[in-house]
């Protein structure tokens, strides 16, 4: 056991140099982590031996916020193909994974795509969970914390769907999520929530985030490995009935 908690920390440690990651790094870092985890924790959902890259790379990450309806290749579920229903894909993603999801999903859906910025960027340092004193641990144990979002979604009134992605931090959605939600009237809206995360479910994350609302229906929550393929995605997507 202490052998597979060393190799996942060096794991970790290793991919805390990295500061430009590609979705294909980001794919092999994560079979690793999840490699790691199943050894370590056998199906426990916590996180101590989870071997994560601290790529923060909210720069990449923010030049798809604000995209919108630039995805026109047609095999629309029940988007907005029949003009009846508007769909949001919005995300909140620190290294990339949630963020190549809920890419995919804007894609096949032909949806608008939002991404959650923070206005504080987080940093390699903010999302160390193995540092109790890091933001991210700090944030986690802080029922009150409302970290702050840069911007706002243009128009949310036009959605009836909202997709909302997000990564799983101690089995939860982070709690910039909270302020995403809490941003917003959600009455009447179906809401689909999915993450992505090195081994654990969605778990009461879901619910979490849907107490915080009122009015809207909120349809079972899915999560991905972040190398999930747009096929995987879209397969969910389709089986949906909104
Ligand atoms: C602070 C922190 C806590 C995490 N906690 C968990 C966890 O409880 N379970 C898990 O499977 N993965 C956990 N992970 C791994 C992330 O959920 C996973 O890497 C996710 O795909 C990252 O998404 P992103 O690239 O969109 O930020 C954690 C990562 C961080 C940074």
């Amino acid at each position: 056991m202490l052998t597979i908690m060393m190799a996942a920390s060096l794991a970790a440690c290793a991919g805390n140099k990295e500061t430009a990651e590609t979705s294909a790094q980001a794919a092999s870092a994560e079979s690793s982590a999840e490699a790691a985890v199943s050894e370590a924790s056998q199906g426990e959902t916590k996180t101590e031996s989870v071997a994560e890259t601290g790529n923060t790379d909210q720069a990449a990450g923010s030049e798809s916020a604000g995209e919108a309806d630039e995805n026109t290749d047609g095999a629309a579920v029940n988007a907005d193909a029949d003009g009846e229903s508007k769909v949001l894909v919005a995300y909140f993603s620190v290294t990339s994974r949630t963020k190549g999801i809920a890419e995919y999903l804007a894609d096949g859906l032909n949806a608008d795509l939002y991404e959650i910025t923070p206005e504080d960027p987080y940093t390699e340092a903010d999302i160390n969970y193995n540092d109790s004193s890091s933001r991210t641990s700090i944030e986690m144990n802080d029922e009150s914390a409302r970290p702050a979002i840069n911007g706002t979604v243009d128009n949310m009134d036009q959605y009836d769907v909202v997709f909302l992605g997000y990564p799983i931090w101690w089995g939860k959605a982070p709690k910039i999520m909270r302020t995403f939600v809490e941003s917003y009237d959600f009455a009447g809206k179906t809401v689909i929530p999915f993450c992505t995360s090195a081994s654990s479910g969605i778990g009461s994350s879901a619910s979490d985030l849907e107490a915080l609302t009122s009015g809207a229906a909120w349809l079972e929550g899915h999560r991905f490995s972040g190398s999930d393929s747009e096929a995987t995605v879209m397969d969910w997507a389709k089986g949906l009935n909104y």
